[in-house]
């Protein structure tokens, strides 16, 4: 899920009637990975898994609003494509999730995310309102979503959740490649001047500060699960939180600033009023 798109007000499953529901049951049940669980495990398992399914499935509108944001901005017909594939793939990853759900004799079922506006930015130019949300969905969450899923896949022994997991990683690292690879195209346009750089650092001030409340949000930062849940995907909020403060400030903020993009002020200075 990405914070352009997140909201903190949590579903409440008692207001929705069953065809409210994102029910992946179907597609779940037939990607379901052989994982037996230690009886202990089996419900932090499958809640720490539908939780996945509903952030991954719901995150799919945010790549078909970049889709066409790039599409009205005149961008390659294979660049379009390739945007909405990667929809496609997040909602591939909501059944994935779930599949793991399904093999904890549990039910891939759950309130789907709260719908929320692509943001279109009309108070600037397209080209910069393309730049911003890129920056926002590729350049950090998915970022930082490789790093996340990268760290727990290391610590995850061989076997069929693994496969499933590496699955997820490949497809995750393609997002985040798109954004850094589009990025420097974008900033080439004639129409970047410095004034449309110090407005996009303005941008990333803000865009940090959703990031790194969503990223806790999801981070809890209690005891961390026994040893024997990092084969299930459980893992350590505590270090996550560490790895994410890592990756912003060694990979993302260096990475920005290479594109002349003033990424560490942002950081620094990062607030939710611009
Ligand atoms: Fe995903
Ligand atoms: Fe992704």
């Amino acid at each position: 899920m990405h914070p352009l798109g997140a909201t903190d007000s949590p579903c409440d499953a008692r207001k929705l009637g069953m065809s409210d529901l994102l029910n992946l049951r179907q597609e779940a049940r037939a990607r379901m990975p052989a994982v037996v669980a230690p009886p202990h495990l089996r419900k932090a398992t499958a809640q720490t898994w539908r939780a996945r399914m509903r952030n991954e499935y719901g995150s799919a509108h945010v790549f078909e609003g970049l889709a066409d944001q790039l599409k009205a901005l005149g961008q390659s017909a294979e660049i379009v494509a390739e945007v909405e594939r990667f929809a496609l793939e997040e909602r591939k990853h909501g059944a994935l999730c779930g599949a793991v759900v399904e093999a904890m004799e549990e039910e891939a079922v759950t309130p789907p995310l709260e719908s929320t506006e692509y943001p279109t930015h009309p108070e600037v130019s397209l080209l910069e309102g393309t730049v911003r949300n890129l920056l926002s969905i590729c350049c950090l969450s998915e970022t930082v979503a490789v790093a996340l899923i990268g760290a727990e896949r290391l610590e995850m022994p061989d076997g069929p959740l693994k496969t499933l997991l590496t699955e997820i990683y490949g497809d995750e690292c393609g997002h985040s490649n798109f954004g850094w690879r589009l990025l420097p195209t974008l900033l080439e346009a004639q129409e970047v001047d410095e004034a449309l750089i110090e407005r996009l650092g303005r941008y990333l001030r803000v865009a940090f500060a959703h990031l790194e409340k969503h990223e806790l949000m999801h981070l809890p930062d209690g005891p961390p699960p026994p040893p024997e849940g990092a084969a299930l995907g459980l893992c350590s909020g505590r270090d996550a939180r560490k790895l994410f403060y890592a990756t912003v400030t060694r990979l993302i903020v260096p990475g920005l600033e290479s594109h002349g993009l003033p990424a560490r002020h942002a950081w620094e200075n990062r607030c939710f009023g611009s």
